[in-house]
């Protein structure tokens, strides 16, 4: 035997010693959970240090419906990201859904963050809420850390994994747009076929910046909505001149149940925000180049191009995601 051998017999009788076998830590042995995603998608990075597990995942699940996460108990994350809205609630201003972040690098409408998913988690669970790791220290959670992490120290940056392993599970995927995709020609109506040709059209342009099957780039442009953009978006982060008025694109999946619109929810309906595209885009310095026709406000829309392409937001309305009872309160 060689000397690692010699040392490995050694540790196992030191370890042995004196100690009855059913005293051994339980194997730390979650199982590994595979989101899984459709061709059409882009591959998920999953980071070595954080595999997503299903104990993890029903850890993270159970912090996001837990008002424990905040120091005094007022609020969990599910009380402004609710599920039926896309995990957004029309009753907090400005409230960014929660749909395959997994993909997403900048964080918040400005950006202020950017960063890894588990990053960004910590952001929210550290600063956001200022967790208390006192608070979870209750036998139901030290359970549920032990199985997902293998011991019951219960840490900010566990917690934080914890919930960015669920919110690698908010993946909507299962609209009437995606059966089409995957080949149900009979998925979309004819208004909302012609929606989407627009959509993808180099005359609607809306393809390119609510790009990919995940509709958005996870970039910021300013659409045209203000003409004094001045030190505002993301330019109040950067301090950049040239990032002044730009916002984050948001993903447009599930956007018919994320009303209001916008980041300052200035647009009540869908309506309004098509009408914004066809004749309300105002001119500002930073104005996008992708933004079409900005001398004439917009895209000028008949009132049948505007039925239809709103009729195709609609058909990315992903029921499954809305009411799957895997991503509901545990
Ligand atoms: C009081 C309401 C509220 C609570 C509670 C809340 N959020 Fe949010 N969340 C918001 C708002 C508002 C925004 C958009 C803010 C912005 O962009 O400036 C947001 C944005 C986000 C984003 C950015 C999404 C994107 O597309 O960039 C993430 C991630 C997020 N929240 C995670 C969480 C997590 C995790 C929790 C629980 C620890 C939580 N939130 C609790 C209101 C809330
Ligand atoms: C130049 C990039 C760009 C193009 C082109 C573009 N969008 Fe957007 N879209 C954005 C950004 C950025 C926002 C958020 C702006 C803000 O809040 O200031 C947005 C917001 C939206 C919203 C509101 C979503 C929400 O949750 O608040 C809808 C709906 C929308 N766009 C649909 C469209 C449609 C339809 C088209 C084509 C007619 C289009 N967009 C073209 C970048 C773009």
């Amino acid at each position: 035997m060689n000397i690692i051998g010699w040392l490995a017999l050694a540790a196992l009788a030191f370890g042995a010693g004196g100690c009855d076998v059913n005293d051994a830590p339980p194997l730390h042995s979650p199982e590994p959970l595979d989101v899984r995603l459709p061709r059409n998608f882009p591959p998920m990075f999953v980071p070595v240090d954080n595999p997503t597990t299903h104990e993890g995942v029903a850890l993270g699940r159970k912090l996001y419906y837990d008002r424990r996460l905040s120091p005094d108990g007022s609020r969990a994350c599910a009380d402004c990201h609710l599920q039926e809205h896309a995990f957004s609630t029309p009753l907090v201003p400005g409230v960014l859904p929660h749909i395959n972040l997994a993909w997403s690098w900048n964080f918040l409408w400005d950006g202020e963050f950017e960063g890894s998913l588990e990053e960004a988690m910590i952001m929210e669970v550290e600063e956001f809420f200022g967790t208390d790791v006192e608070r979870l220290r209750e036998p139901d959670l030290e359970e549920m850390f032990l199985a997902a992490f293998g011991s019951t120290e219960i840490t900010t940056k566990r917690a934080a994994y914890a919930i960015a392993q669920f919110q690698r599970t908010l993946v909507s995927r299962n609209s009437r747009f995606d059966d089409y995709v995957a080949d149900d020609e009979a998925a979309l109506s004819e208004s909302e076929y012609r929606g989407m040709e627009l959509f993808y059209s180099e005359r609607g342009e809306c393809f390119h910046c609510h790009a990919t099957s995940l509709f958005t780039d996870n970039r910021f442009h300013n659409i045209g909505l203000d003409a004094d953009v001045e030190g505002t978006g993301r330019g109040a982060v950067t301090g950049r001149a040239s990032d002044d008025g730009l916002y984050k694109t948001p993903t447009l999946r599930n956007v018919e149940m994320t009303a209001p619109y916008m980041h300052d929810d200035r647009f009540a309906t869908l309506e309004e925000v098509i009408d914004f595209y066809s004749e309300g885009v105002i001119y500002s310095d930073t104005i996008d180049s992708l933004i079409p026709n900005v001398t004439g406000g917009g895209l000028q829309l008949t009132a049948q191009e505007r039925l239809d392409i709103v009729a195709f937001l609609r058909a990315l309305t992903d029921p499954v995601f809305l009411s799957n009872p895997d991503l509901a309160q545990p």
